[in-house]
């Protein structure tokens, strides 16, 4: 940035993980509309505060409503949505919090680009796995009703592209598992890893 020279000189990340007890992490969720991120978010930030957990949600759908509501969903549109998150999780992430994030983000080169922005170690890509044809069936904002009919244009995994991740740190298979399971399983990798303890 011409102009401007960076000021490093605050409190770094590990001063705020001792007195919070906790590692910094960013838990990036992607999947299919309607696959579960948000109510798996939900559940998990619910888990995390009764473990005494410092955690920040930014959801896709509210994110929309405020700081993203200039943004369509066109793939420039959708690689601004992500890159803004992932650099807002980061200023969390920075003061010691575990950060959920429910996106779509359907892009695998912008979900590397959001790994990049907040640190390989920190960012941890969690797939909500669950296969389009139960998202149609379980349609929870009729969007995908919308969406077959033409009514709405550019709809993941209908008439725009989703990547699914290669290698993700976690994935949850949610056809078999209830939402406090999905919710569970988070926890454990979470303290398999040391983030929490
Ligand atoms: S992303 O692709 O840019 O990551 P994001 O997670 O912010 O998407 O928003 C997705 C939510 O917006 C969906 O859950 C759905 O409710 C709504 N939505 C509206 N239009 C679309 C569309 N064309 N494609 C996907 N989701 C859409």
């Amino acid at each position: 940035m011409k102009h401007i020279v960076w000021d490093g000189d605050y409190a770094d990340r590990a001063i705020f993980e001792d007195i919070l007890g906790q590692l910094g992490a960013l838990l990036w969720f992607t999947g299919l509309s309607g696959s579960g991120k948000s109510t798996i978010a939900k559940a998990l930030q619910k888990k995390l505060i009764q473990c005494g957990t410092y955690v920040v949600v930014l959801d896709g759908d509210n994110i929309r409503h405020g700081l993203n509501s200039d943004l369509d969903f066109s793939e420039s549109g959708r690689k601004e949505n992500i890159r803004r998150i992932a650099e807002v999780a980061k200023l969390f992430v920075e003061h010691g919090a575990i950060v959920i994030t429910a996106f779509i983000s359907p892009y695998k080169s912008d979900r590397n680009s959001a790994r990049e922005i907040v640190g390989n170690g920190l960012f941890k890509e969690i797939f909500i796995n669950t296969p389009i044809e139960e998202c149609i069936k379980r349609d929870p904002k009729g969007l995908y009703k919308k969406a077959i009919s033409g009514e709405i244009l550019q709809f993941t995994g209908i008439s725009d592209p989703y990547e699914a991740p290669d290698n993700p740190e976690l994935a949850i298979q949610t056809i078999n598992l209830s939402i406090e399971e999905s919710a569970e399983q988070i926890v454990t990798f979470l303290k398999q890893n040391g983030t929490i303890q």
